[in-house]
């Protein structure tokens, strides 16, 4: 993961927020597409089983046209930073009275914003705002985006679409609704977004969840499998 760029949001018409903070944004390194990898003379190279066995120019342990590995070099797609706001601070109450910041960029702590507490300010964390998405469309006021910026795509209630895409470069990858953090490892220009449903519970790609003594894993294809171990019940 590494710092991309600075996402300015403006501030927010919640109740419960004072003001939006901006944060860093990060981005992440995904394997291309199993799809864009086939060759017809290798049909299934296996020449890793994980990142840690390849060079940092090709630093992925990728899937190859869905039956070997091979290191590749990843896509990096942008990754929108959560959103935090500062909580209500009930004026009303006895707190401390010093003014240990007087905006964000006061704060050195990463992921830090200033904050009311009473009747002083001081940097916390701050508490995230959801729907991220939509808060940071309307953040944009609606700014045309820049040639290769990346503006998230949200769905009706405000959360990422579960698929989003790069606009200028036609990439496209699978998030998480409620944070935009990628999900699964493979871009493509035309993804499947599945989740694991179980137990009225929705797991992503990677996710490991519990079943009874078990535990389970998501896999991209929307499947999952857990360890068979007795439960004794
Ligand atoms: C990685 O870097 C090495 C040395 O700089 C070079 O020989 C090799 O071809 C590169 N591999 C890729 C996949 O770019
Ligand atoms: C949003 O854009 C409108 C129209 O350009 C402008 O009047 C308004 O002040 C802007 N609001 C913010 C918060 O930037
Ligand atoms: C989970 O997958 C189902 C089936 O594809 C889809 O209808 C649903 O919207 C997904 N839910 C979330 C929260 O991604």
């Amino acid at each position: 993961m590494r710092v991309l760029h600075v996402l300015p949001v403006a501030s927010l018409a919640l109740l419960l927020c004072l003001w939006a903070s901006p944060t860093i944004a990060t981005s992440y390194v995904l394997c291309p597409s199993a799809d864009e990898t086939i060759t017809e003379e290798s049909p299934c190279p296996t020449e890793c089983y994980s990142d840690t066995q390849c060079e940092s120019n090709a630093s992925l342990c990728c899937p190859t046209s869905n039956c070997g590995r091979q290191c590749l070099a990843g896509v990096t797609v942008p990754h929108t930073p959560p959103v935090v706001a500062c909580l209500y601070a009930d004026p009303d109450t006895v707190g401390t009275c010093a003014e240990f910041c007087s905006s964000d960029s006061d704060c050195v702590v990463d992921g830090e914003i200033c904050c009311p507490n009473s009747c002083g300010h001081t940097c916390t964390s701050g508490t995230p705002v959801t729907p991220i998405c939509r808060v940071i469309l309307e953040s944009r006021n609606g700014t045309q985006p820049r040639i290769g910026e990346y503006v998230p795509q949200c769905d009706g209630e405000g959360r990422f679409a579960e698929a989003q895409c790069h606009g200028s470069t036609g990439y496209c990858w699978c998030v998480r609704p409620d944070t935009g953090e990628p999900v699964g490892t493979a871009i493509s220009r035309q993804p499947q977004c599945n989740n694991c449903s179980h137990n009225g519970q929705v797991n992503y790609p990677g996710d490991t969840f519990p079943n009874d003594c078990n535990t389970c894993t998501c896999f991209e294809d929307g499947s999952f499998a857990c360890t068979e171990i007795g439960c004794g019940h």
